[in-house]
């Protein structure tokens, strides 16, 4: 794996440390993650100062938490070899981008995130009236930023944190971004383009600049993102030069929207740790069978001879999830006509939820058996992550002038 992304475009994201991992957050965000990793270079990482935000009064179980998972993580099928995997806390240059991004970060935008007012009335339990949740999006956009990644990957709820980030990268470009030689750079990093591309590069510019030509920014762009030479620092440079602003320190990343099926708990409300209504990843097989036998299902049907309506039963929001066409066809016809008994609906579920779970299961319990590979994992995924943060803070530190 190389550090210049020449090659593979970044991805950031994280996930806080709440235990082990359940099927909700394993189809929520985790195949999501199975899928990009050998496609883009991923940074994956538990989000641990995060968890601190709104549980900073009872800690005791933030270690173990982690550690929980990150063997989910593993046994899922995370590659440490594919994939950079760390812990956040373990790479404090995110703190130290976060107080820089604090400068320029006007207090109404954090009043403004959605999240803010809705966990404060949700969370009503714990005093939230703190700076430090007050800037949880901000730590998040530390988080993203320190990669300079192309995506992030997120679901529906995570979207206007990444909204921020962009703008916050934004402001911090135009305030700080400006280099004394940024014409000579742009030069620079032009001319890996080769002689004809440093060409095409400049007129495009040109067109676009001059005329507002946006087909000629558009391709520009797709110029740029051909260059095989160019290392990340050369890419923002030629990006800014387009902008004619400065340079793009922090260069905005795109939401990655990760298409989450609906995963219903086992009351039928949303699977959630705190709802306490959770298949867990390595749930023991009798566990797993006996929950899913106990699910809720259409409530009107109370008799077996009662027909009932897939649309109101969470059962069948898991057959979307497992279930292939064929048998979806026979749950519908079964249930409405009352031709099928929820048990016997079920039997398809148990066998395929049993199935996914067996090989994580398997693959989990190794790293059970031996923490010290879980630990040297951690480790090299930190010392990895540090490296690129390294990288960016010193950037972050000139660009602020404090480059001592
Ligand atoms: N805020 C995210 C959550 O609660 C976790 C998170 C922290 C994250 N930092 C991130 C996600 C950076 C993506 C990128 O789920
Ligand atoms: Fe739900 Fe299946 Fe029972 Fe219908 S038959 S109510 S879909 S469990």
């Amino acid at each position: 794996m190389s550090a210049s992304a020449g090659q593979k475009r970044r991805v950031v994201s994280g996930m806080r440390p709440t235990g082990q991992l359940h099927l909700g957050n394993y189809h929520g965000a985790l195949v999501n993650w199975l899928g990009l990793q050998g496609r883009y270079e991923c940074f994956f990482f538990v989000a641990d100062w995060h968890a601190l935000t709104t549980g900073y009064e009872d800690t005791a179980t933030f270690k173990a938490n982690t550690r929980e998972v990150v063997i989910d993580w593993l046994g899922a099928g995370l590659d440490p070899n594919a994939c950079t995997i760390f812990v956040q806390s373990r790479v404090p240059e995110h703190a130290e981008l976060h107080l820089i991004l604090s400068m320029v970060t006007p207090v109404s935008w954090l009043e403004r995130v959605p999240t803010y007012k809705d966990q404060m009335a949700q969370l009503k339990d714990r005093d939230l009236s703190t700076y430090g949740f007050l800037g949880y999006p901000l730590l998040q956009s530390a988080d993203i930023l320190m990669y300079r990644p192309a995506y992030v990957p997120v679901g529906e709820d995570q979207v206007a944190h990444v909204e921020i980030t962009r703008e916050i990268a934004r402001r911090f470009n135009n305030v700080c971004g400006r280099e004394p030689d940024f014409a000579a750079r742009v030069a620079g990093a032009a001319a890996k383009l080769g002689t004809d591309g440093a060409a095409q590069y400049l007129d495009l510019r040109r067109q676009y600049q001059e005329h507002g030509n946006t087909e000629a920014l558009a391709r520009a762009r797709a110029l740029i993102e051909s260059g095989r030479k160019l290392t990340v620092e050369d890419r923002e440079r030629l990006l800014g030069g387009l902008a004619g602003g400065g340079r793009a320190i922090l260069p905005e990343p795109e939401v990655m929207l990760t298409k989450a099926p609906k995963v219903p708990g086992l009351d039928g409300r949303k699977m959630s740790k705190s709802y306490d209504n959770t298949i867990r990843l390595r749930e023991d097989p009798a566990s797993v069978e006996k929950k899913l036998k106990a699910m809720q299902t259409d409530p009107a049907r109370v008799r077996r001879s009662d027909p009932g309506d897939p649309e109101k039963c969470p059962v069948w929001d898991l057959h979307k999830i497992y279930s292939s066409p064929e048998t979806q066809a026979w749950v519908q016809a079964g249930c409405r006509s009352a031709g099928i008994g929820c048990l016997e609906c079920k039997k398809p579920l148990v066998d395929a939820v049993l199935a996914e779970l067996a090989p994580i299961r398997e693959r989990a319990k190794v790293y059970e058996a031996e923490p010290a590979r879980v630990a040297e994992i951690l480790d090299s995924g930190c010392r990895r992550a540090r490296e690129v943060a390294r990288e960016t803070m010193l950037e972050v530190r000139a660009a602020v002038g404090l480059d001592y």
